[in-house]
Order: C-alpha cells, then sequence, then structure tokens
C-alpha cells in the first residue's frame, strides 16, 4: 500500500483573496451597510437568474433553509405525511419533526443515491402533504415522470440541493423543479457564503412568507404593498411597522454574506465543470469489480466523489479507511450526514432500533460508502494515484 502523502482535504480554496478583498472594499465604505440589505438582495437576484428561477430568499444557513420550507408548508397545509429518504442531513428530517409532519420514509435508488420514484408513489396516502426529494452529493433525484405525477396528484415537490448546485435534470437545474428548494452555502460545498443558504421559489405566496419567516414573521419584510396593506387594514390597533404574521424565526444573513456570494457565484459554473471533469477521472479509475462505478452522473455536479464498495465487505472497507487516512486523504464515512438518519439517536427514540433496517441501499451506504473532497485545484496526478492505491487493496 502507497504511504504518499496526497495531503488531500474535503475542500480546499473555497473563498479566495478576490472574494475576501471584495469584502474588504465593501467594508472601508465609510459607512458601510452590515446588516441584510442591498448586497443581499442583490445576491438573491443573481442567484434567481442563474438558477431558472422568480424568487430566491438568502438565510444564514442550508438547515435554515430546510427549516423554514418545511414552515411555509405547515402555513399552507398543517399536519400530515412528509415522504424524504433517510440519507441526506439532520435537518432535513427535523425540519419535518419540528413543524409537526409525519416523516415517512423511502429507500433511495442505488445509482442517484436519491429518493427511489416507485417506493415514493407506493408510499403516497391520503395524508401525504410533500414529497422532499435530496439531491444527494451533486447526482440529481428526481425524474420528470415523479415530478409529473406528484403534480397531478397535488403534492408539493420541496428540493433539497444543498449538495447540488449546478446539478440538472434533462437540462433543467436541479432547486428548479419543485415549489421550493433550498442550497447550502456551507464551506465545504460548490461554493461558500462562510455561512448560508438559499430559499427559491417561483410561487409569490411562498416568497413573501419566506421573507417574513427568515425575520421574525414580521409583515413589513414582505415585498408586496398589497399584502402589507391588508395585514394593515385587518389590524388597525398594531403598530404597522410591528405586524407578526407568523411565530417565526430570525434566520437573515448580513452584508457580507451578500458580497461574498456575488463574488462566488461569478466562478461557480467555471469550477463546476472543473469538479465534472474530474468526477469522471476518479470514476474511470477505479476497479468496477470492488468499487460502484455506475453513478447517475449525467448532469451531475459534484463537490465530493463517491466512494462506494461494490459489496459488503468490512475487511475491505476497514483497508480503504486506513489507506485514505495515511495517505492524509480526508473523507467521511456514510455518504451525506454520515448515513443512514435512522440509525441516529434522535430518530431511534422515535422509532425504534429496528426501523433503520429497513432500507438497504441506504444502509450498504451507510457502513460501505464514503466522500472524498473535489475541489478545483485537485491535480488529475493526485486522482490517478488515488485510484491505483485503492484498486490495489
Ligand atoms: C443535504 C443537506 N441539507 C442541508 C444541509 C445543511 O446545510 P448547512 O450546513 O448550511 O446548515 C446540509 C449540510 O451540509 C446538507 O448536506
Amino acid at each position: 500500500m502507497s504511504l504518499t502523502n496526497l495531503d488531500w482535504p474535503l475542500m480546499r480554496n473555497n473563498i479566495t483573496r478576490e472574494d475576501l478583498d471584495r469584502v474588504i472594499t465593501h467594508l472601508s465604505q465609510p459607512e458601510p451597510r452590515l446588516t441584510h440589505g442591498e448586497r443581499v438582495r442583490g445576491f438573491e437576484h443573481e442567484w434567481s437568474d442563474w438558477l431558472g428561477v422568480k424568487y430566491s430568499v438568502l438565510v444564514n444557513s442550508g438547515a435554515s433553509a430546510n427549516l423554514l420550507t418545511l414552515a411555509l408548508l405547515r402555513e399552507q397545509r398543517a399536519g400530515g405525511e412528509v415522504i424524504l429518504p433517510p440519507l441526506g442531513w439532520v435537518s432535513d428530517v427535523a425540519a419535518v419533526l419540528q413543524n409537526g409532519f409525519t416523516p415517512v420514509f423511502v429507500d433511495v435508488d442505488r445509482r442517484t443515491l436519491g429518493i427511489d420514484p416507485q417506493q415514493v408513489i407506493d408510499r403516497i396516502t391520503p395524508h401525504t402533504r410533500a414529497v422532499l426529494a435530496i439531491h444527494i452529493l451533486g447526482y440529481n433525484a428526481l425524474t420528470t415522470e415523479l415530478i409529473a405525477e406528484l403534480d397531478r396528484r397535488g403534492i408539493a415537490l420541496l428540493e433539497d440541493a444543498c449538495e447540488s448546485h449546478g446539478a440538472t435534470l434533462h437540462g433543467r437545474k436541479v432547486g428548479s423543479l419543485g415549489l421550493v428548494s433550498n442550497f447550502s452555502f456551507y464551506f465545504a460545498h460548490h461554493m461558500s457564503t462562510i455561512e448560508g443558504g438559499m430559499i427559491c421559489t417561483n410561487d409569490p405566496g411562498v416568497y413573501e412568507t419566506a421573507r417574513m419567516l427568515r425575520s421574525h414573521g414580521m409583515v413589513r419584510e414582505a415585498t408586496s404593498a398589497e399584502l402589507r396593506r391588508s395585514y394593515r387594514d385587518k389590524h388597525p390597533d398594531l403598530n404597522p411597522d410591528f405586524i407578526f404574521a407568523f411565530p417565526a424565526y430570525n434566520v437573515r444573513p448580513t452584508e457580507i454574506s451578500g458580497v461574498l456570494g456575488s463574488s462566488q457565484l461569478r466562478r461557480l459554473d467555471a469550477n463546476n465543470e472543473i469538479r465534472r471533469r474530474n468526477l469522471t477521472r476518479f470514476l474511470a479509475g477505479l476497479d468496477p469489480a470492488r468499487y460502484q462505478t455506475d453513478f447517475a452522473v449525467e448532469g451531475s455536479c459534484n463537490y465530493a466523489f463517491t466512494l462506494v464498495l461494490r459489496k459488503p465487505d468490512m475487511t475491505l472497507r476497514d483497508r480503504v479507511e486506513a489507506a485514505l487516512s495515511s495517505s492524509n486523504v480526508e473523507f467521511r464515512r456514510g455518504l451525506s450526514g454520515g448515513g443512514n438518519q435512522l440509525r441516529q439517536p434522535y430518530l431511534r427514540q422515535i422509532l425504534g432500533d429496528e426501523e433503520c433496517e429497513k432500507y438497504p441501499v441506504v444502509d450498504h451506504v451507510h457502513f460501505f460508502g464514503c466522500y472524498i473532497g473535489n475541489y478545483p485545484g485537485l491535480e488529475a496526478e493526485k486522482i490517478a494515484q488515488l485510484t491505483t492505491m485503492l484498486n490495489a487493496l
């Protein structure tokens, strides 16, 4: 086994000197605005244009975007079931629970790592309010057939695209396919505002509610003068500046996030092209007898390589992890969010110890999958060294 020091972190140079200089320029103004304002609005518009949606609302994290999305759903159709996979992030499940919905889990498709469309259809009941599709590590989770079927049945499609900026379904960007979508701009993702998240939609009502929920539920945050007036007229006993429509949150960003987001977005497409090339190299270099290489790469856009053993094999898993560690390659077992959420204490205490075993594909990646960083500056030579090393284990 090679013990070469590959010096390969999960992410490198995601926030550049150029980005920081733009922050410094902003701060160097005589009286720079720091709480959210023009620069946040500017980034939201640019992001909507890039994604192909009408509206975007910047918040302080991807988890906050999840929370507000399920809160929005609660305001539209309270109570009932939300179908989602147990592979994603704790905040997907937490947002469902915290807003009074019952999570209904389905397994994932091994090639997309996203919800298995047939299982989603099979689990729909009269109580289903929404499907939360999570696009895992840059692979699109949706099919046009599933989108059409949910639409026909009047079930809301929510997309968590926190790990999939720039991935597409038949040329349409994920995050523009459902009623509401979420992105994360945490450091290790495709682009970063240090911490940050985005809620995106084409629905003006969803947009206005998201703006209010972001800021204490305050009506003055709505952009529609008519909406503000209707609240004012209905509540003449209240100071119009302090009308709280919802019991909500403060998950606002700062202007610095807006400056960073706009600066980062300029490089996103070019960086994503490099990431696609890197992933192709990585999967082509792996031995398909040992590792899964047939992921649904068409339209994918990953910030991390998915390394999944072809078969359950603890000995090989341990050898892979030891080799990665000794070569100084950072990795995370379980793919997204540490793997099968149903194995986590917060869900075991609700659903018991056996529920986690009902989702074999998720359980396989939980034990035999990990991800490795895929950042723009990653050298082709390192990818070749890594795959050669992995194939020799
Ligand atoms: C699928 C998914 N959803 C939500 C989140 C939460 O995003 P954040 O870390 O910005 O809160 C993450 C975090 O990485 C994620 O991977």
